[in-house]
This record gives C-alpha cells, structure tokens and sequence, in this order.
C-alpha cells in the first residue's frame, strides 16, 4: 500500500506508512528501497495509538480496520491528522455475506468446524487472548 501511494503522491510528496508488526516494516523498507523511492518512512505503532503533529492530504488503509477491536475509534482518530478536505479511504473486507452462504453447506460447515478446533488449541497453547478473538468467533459461528 505504502509503496503505491509513494507513486500516486510523486517525488515531492510524503508517505507515513503505519506498522505495528516490525517484520512488515522490515520487509516493507526493503521494497521501498528496492523501488528506489526515498518519500516513504514507517512508523511501528498500532494504529490505534498513533499520534502526529502534522496533517496529511489523505488517510488510507487496506485491511487494516478489520483486524483492530474498534474500528470507529481508530478512524476518528486517523481523520484528526487529515486536513480539512483531505481524503480518509480504507478499503476492507467483510465476511459475513460469505459465511452466512457457506454456513448451510454440510461439508463446508464440517471443514470449518475441525480447522477452527484444531487451531483453537495450538493458538490457546501460543496465545490465548489472540485465539479468544479470532477463532473464537469461528467456533462460534459455526456452532449456531
Ligand atoms: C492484511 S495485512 C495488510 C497490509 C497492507 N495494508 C496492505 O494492504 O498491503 C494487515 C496488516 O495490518 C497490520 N495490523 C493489524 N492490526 C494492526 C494495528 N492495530 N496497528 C497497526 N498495524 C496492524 C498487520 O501486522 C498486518 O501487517
């Protein structure tokens, strides 16, 4: 995302890219620097806890509210460093309409049962708050 808004905004623009995983941003500065483009730099912070003096033409984000538990409060938060008339775009997916197709197909609800369970406990043994979240809303939908 960041090395394509690079390119949108052009030389003499700026790119704040946010990251709360140090990998990615590892991996992200690599391909910054393989591209050549010197006008994107990353923060490591959760978005949620980012904060910044300067205001910006544009906030935007792909798959990022998804993840995060109040995705309201981090776009009321982001959209304090847009400037009036600036643009706040994140592109994100939504499963629900999916899972609520899939739900009454015999095999698919089967597959998914055994998947979440399996991963329910290797998560619950390597990291139970994050297992709670996700697959433990898995289980759940497939268990109505
Ligand atoms: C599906 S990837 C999308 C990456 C990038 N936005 C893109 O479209 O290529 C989701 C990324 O969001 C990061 N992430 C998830 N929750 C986050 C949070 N609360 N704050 C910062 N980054 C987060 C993850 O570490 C992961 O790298």
């Amino acid at each position: 995302m960041a090395l394509l808004l690079a390119r949108l905004v052009g030389s003499s623009g700026e790119v704040v890219g946010v990251e709360r995983d140090p990998r990615s941003i590892s991996r992200a500065r690599a391909r910054v620097a393989e591209a050549g483009l010197h006008n994107v730099q990353f923060i490591e912070s959760d978005v949620a806890q980012v904060r910044s003096d300067k205001l910006f033409d544009a906030a935007v984000g792909r798959y990022i509210l998804m993840f995060v538990p109040d995705p309201a409060s981090v776009l009321r938060s982001v959209s304090q460093f847009v400037r009036p008339g600036g643009v706040l775009v994140f592109q994100e997916a939504s499963y629900s309409p999916f899972l609520a197709a899939a739900r009454p197909l015999p095999l698919w609800s089967a597959g998914a049962l055994l998947l979440a369970r399996s991963q329910t406990v290797n998560l619950m043994q390597s990291s139970p708050t994050r297992c709670s979240s996700i697959f433990g809303n898995l289980l759940e939908h497939f268990q109505k």
